[in-house]
């Protein structure tokens, strides 16, 4: 992970101050000593994001989102660290030793910067061709289907030439080999013809990855002529399971949802209709990884699948897939359209706009789908579909949630509440359903008393390493009482020992520590209690009793820990216990 020394890391930091770096993407506002602003990470338009410059840190308090500048650039711009560190590098103009990986390693990473930048001259090449008088039908082609030329800017829609090898010659005459062009995917070879271009004559396509580096291409006949479209082959940097279409676009469109459809025109006639939300996979089937990155910007997405029999089918597959992922699902409804670039060709934005807001939550669309297997008049096959009824309305979670569909679903089969929650009850005990017990009727569950105690215990815990990390002065006085064995969470006693280490070396830097910890929630913890404000007090006298209060309950949360996990016949151990309890009795907490 590490390639390039702390004190580089250090230094580059030094020179990125998070305020600075962050206001070049939100726009903060001065808030006491702190800095508030719109969070990027999630959908909101309330300032829930702090950044605090002393401790160059920031944190989310809505969404969680959190870390040090080097986080928020690898948030933001979808980077690993080590691509961060270079943006922030370049941004403070520090120079970047050469990375000294394994040669393997750097042959790789050589090898997609080639082909990233194959791709980047090949649609360049595409977009200037468009222009060219060779070019001309595929201009036109575009515009009949009525793209402006800001769109065609926008997704940088090109063509490639009526003659077989234009785009290997160009890229030849750029100095890239046979082979590492037969890497890009942009050529082939055959014995007879030798190298030629995957794509002639037809409108192309730049896919793009979240960072808007073209990664592959689509391209599409101007005309009827079969395949209707031909697609890059996966290649070092090209991977269809993990990209969409557009997602460059929409996932900084601030919209309360995302719009999957099925094709590229699609994408592209949303977007020019103003829904930027708009993402297709890449002409294969949608896959758990996408829905997991469609996770990370929105909690609900809307498919527009073609209204035809495989639209149906894939919209079917799609939508379990994204409720494994967390994320809400509802269908468009285009009829009598085909698809989304028809309808709005035909009604225009606003209708489309209509549809939006009444779109069909997942569960009454499978529900339409499953009626159409069965046949109510028959006794058996009414029966047999309930049952499968029921199995749907078991997959909520017992409580209010699956309760409003088993209501709706009751109006819509004209049955009462009693009636289907009868069978679904039925249906529950013949699967012998784990899900109707609710936490509280949980036998094993804990015990909520102690619950509550080990979690002030915590608070306290997790409140002093936030007054710790914020000056040295306070580290100084709250050292002295507790140590970081004294910390019973694991995580603050890892915070304990780090800002121990720090203050013996040199000064406090809290976001210096950060990556110390592990990536996902570890992080968002250790950024939360760092970046956590101090309740402001009135005076010394208030400040100090608040803090003897928390030392003396982390105190005491340490030796209740330790009295609980002791060998009942150590008394060795117990006589400590019992030293440290007088200790405590006795201890005078001040400030000075
Ligand atoms: N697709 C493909 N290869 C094909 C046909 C389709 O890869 N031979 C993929 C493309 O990604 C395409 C998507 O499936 O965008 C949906 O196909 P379709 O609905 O036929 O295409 P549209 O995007 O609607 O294109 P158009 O409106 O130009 O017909
Ligand atoms: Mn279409």
């Amino acid at each position: 992970m590490s390639y390039y020394s702390q004190e580089l890391v250090e230094e580059i930091r030094s020179r990125s101050d998070i305020v600075d770096v962050v206001s070049g993407y939100v726009r903060l506002q001065r808030k006491g000593s702190n800095y508030v602003g719109v969070c990027p990470f999630h959908n909101d338009r309330n300032p829930s994001m702090s950044v605090n410059q002393p401790r160059q840190m920031y944190h989310c308090f809505s969404c969680g989102a959190g870390g040090d500048v080097f986080k928020f650039v690898m948030e933001y711009e979808n980077l690993t660290f080590p691509e961060a560190v270079k943006v922030l590098a370049d941004r403070a103009g520090i120079e970047l030793p050469e990375r000294d990986s394994s040669p393997e390693a750097k042959r790789q990473s050589d090898l997609k910067e080639q082909i990233l930048e194959m791709n980047r001259l090949a649609a360049k090449y595409y977009y200037y061709m468009l222009r060219q008088p060779d070019g001309r039908q595929g201009l036109e082609y575009l515009k009949g289907r009525e793209l402006s030329d800001d769109t065609i800017r926008r997704f940088g829609l090109g063509c490639s030439s009526k003659r077989g090898s234009d785009l290997y010659r160009y890229l030849k005459s750029k100095g890239y080999s046979d082979g590492l062009l037969k890497e890009s995917g942009l050529v082939q070879a055959d014995e007879k013809r030798g190298m030629y271009d995957k794509f002639w004559n037809r409108v192309m396509f730049p896919i793009m990855d979240a960072r808007s580096r073209v990664i592959g291409f689509g391209g599409r006949v101007m005309g009827d002529a079969k395949p209707k479209y031909l697609n890059s082959p996966e290649t070092k940097v090209f991977d269809k399971s993990r990209n969409l279409y557009g997602l460059h676009l929409a996932r900084v469109s601030r919209k309360p949802n995302m719009i999957l459809c099925e094709g590229y025109m699609d994408v592209i006639a949303m977007h020019q209709a103003g829904f930027n939300q708009a993402v297709a996979s890449l002409g294969t089937a949608f896959t758990q990884q996408q829905s997991v990155i469609l996770k990370r910007y929105t909690d609900e997405v809307l498919l527009t699948y073609d209204s035809d029999e495989a639209g149906i089918r894939a919209a079917m597959r799609a939508i379990p897939i994204l409720k494994e992922a967390g994320l809400r699902a509802k269908v468009i409804n285009m009829e009598p359209y085909k698809d989304p670039d028809e309808f709005i060709k035909a009604l225009g934005a606003e209708e489309f706009q209509k549809r939006i807001d009444g779109a069909e939550s997942s569960f009454f669309f499978e529900l339409r789908v499953l009626e159409r297997q069965y046949d109510f008049r028959e006794p058996e096959s009414k029966t047999a579909f309930f049952r499968e009824l029921s199995k749907k309305l078991l997959e909520f979670e017992a409580g209010i949630e699956r309760n409003n569909y088993i209501e709706a679903a009751a109006a819509r089969y004209h049955l009462t509440y009693d009636q289907l929650m009868g069978m679904v009850s039925r249906t529950g005990e013949q699967l012998g359903d784990v899900r109707r017990q609710t936490p509280s009727e949980n036998p094993f569950g804990e015990p909520k008393k102690r619950r509550q105690k080990e979690d002030a215990g915590l608070k306290s815990q997790r409140l002093l390493i936030t007054w710790m990390s914020s000056d040295e002065r306070l580290y100084r006085s709250i050292a002295r009482y507790v140590s970081p064995e004294e910390f019973t969470d694991e995580l603050c006693r890892k915070a304990a020992v780090l800002l121990a280490g720090q203050m013996e070396t040199g000064r406090l830097n809290p976001a210096a520590l950060f990556r110390q910890f592990e990536e996902g929630e570890e992080q968002q913890r250790a950024a939360a209690m760092f970046n956590d404000t101090i309740p402001t007090l009135r005076s010394r006298e208030e400040e100090e009793k608040a803090l003897q209060e928390t030392i003396l309950r982390v105190k005491q949360n340490s030796i209740a820990w330790q009295t609980e996990h002791m060998d009942p016949g150590d008394m060795d151990a117990l006589r400590a216990i019992v030293q440290k309890r007088r200790e405590i009795e006795k201890l005078h907490i001040s400030l000075d």
